[in-house]
C-alpha cells in the first residue's frame, strides 16, 4: 500500500517537471536560451519607454529619461552571459557561433553606444540625448541583421 503511494507521488512529480518544459526540445535545449530571450525582452521593453520619453509632443521628463537610460545600462549585457556552446538554438541563428568574433564586435558596438547614451542622458542635455539614442537603435539592427532570425 504504501508502496503504491510512493510510485504515484513520484509519477505525478515527473508530470510536472515535463509540464515545465513544454517547449520544442530541438530549438529549446536549455534554460539559456529563455534566459537570454527575456534579458533582451526586457532591453527592448526600456527601448520602448526611451524612444516615447524622448520623441514625445509633450513636455521632454529628462528624470524619467535617466531612469531608463539607467536600466538599458543595467540590462544592457544580461543576455550575452547565455550564449554559450551549448545554448545554440532559440531565434539565434548558427551564424552567433560560427561568426563568433563578428558577434562579439556587434555586442561591443552595442555596449559602447548605450554607455555613451546613459552619458548623455546623465548631462542632461537633449540634443546630446537625441544624438547619442539613435546609435544604439542602429547597433540592435546591425546585429539582428546577421545573427537573429526574422
Ligand atoms: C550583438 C547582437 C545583438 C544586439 C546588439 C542586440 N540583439 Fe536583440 N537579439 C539578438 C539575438 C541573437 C536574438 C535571438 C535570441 C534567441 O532567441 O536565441 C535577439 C533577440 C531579441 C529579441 C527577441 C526576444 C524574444 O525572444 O522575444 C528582442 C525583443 C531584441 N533582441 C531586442 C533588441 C534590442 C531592442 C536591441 C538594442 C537595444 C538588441 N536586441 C540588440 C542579438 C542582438
Amino acid at each position: 500500500m504504501k508502496f503504491t503511494y510512493f510510485v504515484l507521488i513520484l509519477a505525478l512529480g515527473v508530470t510536472a517537471c515535463e509540464r515545465r518544459t513544454g517547449q520544442d526540445p530541438a530549438l529549446y535545449p536549455n534554460e539559456n536560451i529563455r534566459d537570454r530571450q527575456t534579458a533582451f525582452k526586457n532591453i527592448g521593453g526600456d527601448m520602448t519607454l526611451l524612444s516615447k520619453a524622448i520623441n514625445t509632443s509633450g513636455a521632454i521628463d529628462i528624470n524619467k529619461i535617466k531612469q531608463y537610460a539607467d536600466d538599458l545600462s543595467k540590462h544592457a549585457k544580461q543576455p550575452f552571459d547565455f550564449f554559450d556552446e551549448k545554448d545554440k538554438g532559440g531565434k539565434s541563428r548558427p551564424e552567433v557561433w560560427l561568426q563568433r568574433p563578428v558577434f562579439e564586435m556587434e555586442r561591443d558596438k552595442f555596449i559602447a553606444a548605450v554607455e555613451r547614451f546613459n552619458a548623455a542622458a546623465g548631462s542632461g542635455e537633449i540634443e546630446q540625448i537625441r544624438a547619442t539614442f539613435a546609435p544604439v537603435g542602429d547597433s540592435c539592427k546591425s546585429c539582428h541583421d546577421t545573427f537573429k532570425m526574422k
